[in-house]
């Protein structure tokens, strides 16, 4: 019996595929978002800690000045950037990298455009003590704004007694942004035979399959998470963090994911749109120059990549009654 159901499963999905490629074949390798999310053994993405997590992602207590929370930068209502060249921190400070989104980095090999934080754990340590982004003055400075805003139960809650430390604050934020995935674009959607993409946008599917962009952004999340080589602009990337004259100009692999929403492009921002970006990589990847009604196809086809975020309910932060918390110049 059981042989018999896994039959007809297995030729439903047969089915299913057939449809969908009959409008359109599907470049090998091309797919829908995964659905399930990796997270390490020393994390599990419990709903204590995603809650705890969703909090101090909001939470401007983890800046000296009170103003900047992990969401200035990466907004969660405009697809988890701030759609600026270079973001705007600490006494109006701008660093020197694009802020990318927060959207599906669950999926992605290693965080920041060089790679140099190994999971989102690493990553969330980060920006606090970053001077130009939240320019906190120490990690106990972090631990006693939230202990005094009133965090103590819910680090209790969500990690065991005596557990408000900066090692949870980054784990409750990984566990959050483990949540911060976008299924259902409508290419998934055309995958699974359950909808349609347009002419144009099917004519640039197949394009980024023939020239070659799918040789590095390969695969359902549209990057082979691996890094390489962009000569283009003058940061030098994974050099910065190795040190190795062959890492000079070496970044990650960005996804294609949701990448309609996320303008301005590459590390730098220096992309003001999205045919410039697809255009410059065309030149400089592929040494190939694209035609506009090609650009215009594959444009059409990168929009089709966006998919539904995720419904947030804004969090009540705790505080503590009666007066604000101690902030600093
Ligand atoms: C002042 C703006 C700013 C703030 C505040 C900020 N970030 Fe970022 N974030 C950036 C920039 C810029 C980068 C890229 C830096 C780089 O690659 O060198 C980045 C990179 C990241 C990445 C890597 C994504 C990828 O594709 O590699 C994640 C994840 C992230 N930030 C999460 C957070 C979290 C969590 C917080 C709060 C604890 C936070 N950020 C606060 C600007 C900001
Ligand atoms: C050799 C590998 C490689 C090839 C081939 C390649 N890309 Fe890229 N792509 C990258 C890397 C690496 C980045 C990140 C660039 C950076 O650091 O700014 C990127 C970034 C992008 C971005 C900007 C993403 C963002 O969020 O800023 C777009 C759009 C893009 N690629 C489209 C394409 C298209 C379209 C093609 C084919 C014409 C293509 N790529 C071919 C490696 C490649």
């Amino acid at each position: 019996m059981k042989s018999i159901i896994m039959s007809w499963v297995l030729g439903m999905a047969f089915i299913t595929g057939i449809s969908a490629a009959s409008a359109a074949t599907i470049p090998d390798g091309m797919g829908a978002l995964p659905t399930v999310v990796p997270e390490p053994a020393n994390n599990p993405t419990t709903s204590d800690r995603v809650e705890l997590g969703k909090k101090l992602y909001f939470e401007p207590a983890l800046s000296r000045s009170g103003h900047f929370s992990c969401n200035s930068c990466h907004n969660l209502a405009t697809w988890g950037v701030d759609n600026q060249k270079f973001s705007i921190g600490h006494r109006w400070q701008r660093g020197g990298r694009n802020a990318p989104t927060v959207l599906n980095a669950a999926f992605w090999s290693r965080q920041f455009w060089d790679g140099r934080a190994p999971m989102l754990e690493d990553q969330a340590k980060g920006p606090p003590l970053n001077p130009v982004e939240m320019a906190l003055g120490s990690e106990a400075d972090a631990i006693s704004r939230l202990t005094e805003a009133g965090y103590e139960p819910l680090f209790n809650k969500a990690f065991g007694k005596n557990s408000l430390t900066f090692d949870n604050t980054a784990k409750a934020i990984a566990a959050f942004e483990r949540t911060l995935i976008t299924p259902n674009a409508p290419f998934d959607r055309f995958v699974r035979g359950e909808g349609d993409i347009s002419a144009a946008a099917k004519r640039g599917m197949q394009k980024v399959a023939d020239i070659g962009c799918t040789s590095c952004h390969a695969g359902p999340l549209f990057t082979s998470n691996d890094f390489v080589k962009f000569d283009y602009g003058k940061d030098h990337g994974l050099k910065s963090v190795t040190g190795k004259s062959d890492d000079e100009h070496v970044f990650r692999v960005q996804s294609w994911r949701n990448v309609a929403m996320t303008a301005p492009y590459f590390h730098d921002g220096s992309a003001a749109t999205l045919e410039e970006a697809v255009k410059t990589m065309a030149r400089v990847q592929l040494d190939t120059r694209l035609k506009n009604n090609d650009i215009a196809d594959i444009v059409a086809f990168l929009k089709t990549l966006t998919g539904e975020m995720p419904q947030i309910t804004l969090p009540v932060l705790p505080r503590p009654a009666g007066h604000a918390l101690p902030w600093q110049e």
